[in-house]
């Protein structure tokens, strides 16, 4: 390990995301009582200017008034860029209750946004006397932050999680495609012709490369990495692809931009019990080769180590947090 130590961010299951409009009141209670994992409310996109007043007071009172059980609970605030942000900011953390944990940025470019907003939400926790400081989840979704990703990771000691946008990264970058997170067919290699003549066709992941940066800057500031939405909800088979390519990657979550997503999400993010299983195994054989004096032994004709304890270590850890839901 380095002489530098990673402070992790709080311990929070995020295997699925729930995107709710601030502005459909009529959902929240639904959300509430949904399984996401994580909710948040949206005063972002998915509310038309004009509705944003109204979105703001929407969210404020749900906040306080409905039970969220042990959910996670995030707003998504306007961008920097825009003149909505601020009037978020101060209207939800001077009047929601305590029982928002988070704040979500949208289009974080630099890690100047994060100091700006840790700044702004720092003022207004001390004048209010707010007992919870709320954390930071940051979206990745334009060119410009995924080139500043490792600095925005590292802004603030409020920073939880990084997401990647693939919607608007795909708009920023002028990727030429208008699904949401899904595969594209032009995207793909031509094998050269077999001794039949023929060719194949295998598609790639166009969001491979963002996705990885994305989660390396995470994990190497103690965040979790969670991979943002895929559009075509209709589409399960296509959503379970993305999300267990998230996984493999290092994600730990994914957004559901519809309720039923959200057990998708969550099978594919949890460890299967044949995974617990072999984790506690490992565990067992390492133990006992520590016992002996051994640094490595070998398990069903695998060699395993130091390195095998600590995954299967993360493994347990998350199955335990399942548990204790
Ligand atoms: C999410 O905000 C996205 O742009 O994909
Ligand atoms: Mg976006």
């Amino acid at each position: 390990m380095s002489f530098k130590t990673i402070t992790l961010a709080p311990d929070r299951l995020n295997r699925s995301e729930l995107a709710v409009p601030g502005s459909q009141a009529k959902l929240f209670e639904k959300a509430a009582k949904s399984a996401a994992d994580v909710i948040f409310l949206d005063l972002e996109d998915a509310v038309a200017p004009d509705d944003k007043p109204q979105a703001r007071k929407n969210v404020i009172q749900a906040i306080g008034d409905i039970d969220w059980g042990r959910k996670v609970l995030s707003v998504r605030i306007n961008g920097l860029d825009t003149h909505f942000m601020y009037r978020d900011v101060v209207d939800v953390l001077e009047n929601a209750s305590d029982r928002l944990d988070l704040i979500m940025i949208p289009k974080v470019g630099a890690a100047a946004d994060v100091y700006a907003l840790d700044m702004l939400c720092t003022q207004i926790e001390t004048a209010k006397g707010r007992k919870k400081k709320v954390g930071f989840e940051i979206i990745i979704e334009t060119a410009l932050g995924m080139q500043n990703v490792s600095e925005i990771a590292a802004a603030s000691p409020r920073n939880e999680s990084l997401h990647f946008g693939v919607a608007d990264y795909a708009a920023s970058t002028r990727a030429r495609t208008t699904s949401i997170g899904g595969a594209n067919p032009n995207y793909a290699v031509l094998t050269d012709s077999n001794d039949q003549g023929s060719r194949d066709t295998h598609w790639g992941d166009m969001w491979h490369y963002a996705t990885s940066r994305l989660v390396v800057a995470s994990r190497a500031n103690g965040l979790r990495a969670v991979d943002g939405p895929f559009g075509n909800f209709s589409d399960a088979d296509g959503y379970i692809s993305a999300a267990r390519r998230a996984a493999v990657l290092g994600c730990e979550g994914k957004w559901a931009i519809h309720p039923s997503q959200i057990a998708l999400a969550n099978d594919v993010f949890s460890p299967s019990e044949k995974d617990v299983t072999q984790a506690r195994r490992i565990v067992e054989a390492m133990k006992q080769a520590a016992s002996e004096g051994k640094g490595a032994v070998s398990l069903d004709g695998r060699l395993i180590d130091y390195a095998s304890i600590r995954q299967a270590e993360a493994m347990l850890e998350k199955a335990r947090l399942i548990a204790a839901l």
